[in-house]
């Protein structure tokens, strides 16, 4: 069968993409391994699918080429995938830092693209191998078909249980894209020995700083059995490498806030400050370790500034990370630098196209990556 574009994997980026060609009169088969559509889709944002932020802008991605995803991000913008959504009477709500989330299911979000994709007349089809891909005369030969377009749409490999694999960094390679070394991102750090005080306060969350280098997110940390989780240090595992110290400030204004406990309770000891502010088995867990035995009347300014600056730089040595397994999105991926920014086509190969996660952009956690996705899938289904 002849069609004008296959695009490869049914993901956000692939759905849109296809229902945005087929709008336009254009013959689109859509391919997938899976046995369902947008199965990421369906487990994102806790079944409510965060499908984008008020706030994205091209600062929020990460690149080698940091102004790379600028054109598609304002062509196709947060605001327009909420009319889409708004248009298929789906009802949404911002839960924090604008994040935008189904008041009902994540369900909604796949159902809309499916009837978009009906609406443009898309074939798709599913529990598919892509298998081998011939190209010969300007066209592309996939699983029975052929056409003049093909569009890599198929993800990272983050989270190989659910499908995920490294197909498209096969198929650029194979095309003479670059593909920058993929990494996890959005992932759960591990500790070691050194760090083992905090595996006691696993399951515990407070409200940080996390900083790696001079990148810092303000949002809450979770200790886990492993190591340290939770969306402060999802969002700074992007920038880590290996090596790196991860560092948490987890009580703002430390020293203001134990001079003034010192005054109101002289009596009482760090752990009953801390616990004032902190959840108690993490009071408990800084307070042994910054070592003040003494009531707090008895402590020099010295000695709580000493405690201060421990509280506000906690310093980890993590050991690694959850990896792919758990790795909320890959960074990295086929390189920017053989990419239209507008269109997202293979500037040395005419007709093949790259979108969504398989590209070198990756978003901080909170919708961004979703809304990568629809701009990337959105320009290149324009350009089909
Ligand atoms: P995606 O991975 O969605 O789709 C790729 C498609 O290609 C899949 O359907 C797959 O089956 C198919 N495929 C892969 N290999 C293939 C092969 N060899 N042959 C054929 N088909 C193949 N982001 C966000 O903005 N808000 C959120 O709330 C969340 N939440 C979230 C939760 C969890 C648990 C995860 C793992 C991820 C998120 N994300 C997220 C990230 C978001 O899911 C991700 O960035 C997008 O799904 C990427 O969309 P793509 O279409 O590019 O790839």
């Amino acid at each position: 069968m002849s069609y004008d574009a296959i695009i490869l994997g049914a993901g956000g980026a692939g759905l849109l993409a296809a229902a945005t060609a087929g709008a336009a009169g254009a013959r689109v088969l859509l391919l997938d391994h899976a046995d369902k559509p947008g199965k990421k889709i369906l487990i994102s944002g806790g079944g409510r699918c965060n499908f984008t932020n008020l706030g994205t802008a091209a600062e929020c991605f990460l690149s080698e080429n940091p102004h790379f995803a600028k054109s598609a991000l304002s062509r196709y913008s947060q605001w327009d995938f909420l009319a889409l959504v708004e248009a298929h009477g789906i009802v949404w709500h911002e839960k924090t830092l604008g994040q935008l989330f189904c008041d009902g299911s994540a369900r909604q979000i796949v159902a809309m693209l499916l009837e978009e994709c009906r609406r443009g007349g898309v074939e798709i089809r599913l529990s598919t191998p892509v298998g081998e891909i011939g190209h010969a005369d300007g066209r592309f030969h996939v699983a029975g078909a052929e056409a003049p377009q093909l569009v890599i749409a198929t993800g990272g490999p983050s989270i190989p249980k659910m499908g995920a694999t490294g197909l498209a960094y096969q198929i650029a390679r194979r095309f003479g894209l670059d593909v920058v070394t993929p990494r996890p991102a959005l992932v759960p750090f591990t500790l070691g020995e050194a760090d083992m005080l905090f595996r006691t306060i696993s399951g515990v969350s407070c409200p940080s700083v996390a900083r790696v280098g001079d990148v810092a997110f303000e949002e809450a940390t979770l200790f886990t059995h492993r190591g340290l989780s939770g969306p402060a240090i999802l969002q700074v595992s992007s920038y880590w490498s290996p090596g790196q110290p991860v560092s948490l400030n987890v009580l703002a204004d430390a020293a203001g806030k134990l001079r003034e406990a010192r005054r109101r309770m002289p009596r009482a000891h760090l752990k009953a400050a801390l616990a004032e502010h902190l959840p108690t088995r993490l009071a408990e867990a800084l307070a042994s370790r910054i070592g003040i035995a003494r009531e707090l009347g008895n402590v020099a300014d010295a000695e709580l500034d000493r405690a201060a600056g421990i509280l506000s730089a906690l310093t980890f040595h993590p050991t690694g990370t959850e990896g792919f397994a758990k790795a909320e999105v890959t960074a990295g991926g086929i390189s920017t630098a053989g990419l239209s920014s507008k269109t997202m086509a293979a500037r040395a190969v005419p007709g093949l196209y790259a979108i969504g996660e398989a590209v070198d952009v990756t978003g901080w956690l909170g919708g961004y990556n979703f809304q990568w996705a629809w701009s990337s899938g959105v320009a290149a289904g324009r350009a089909i």
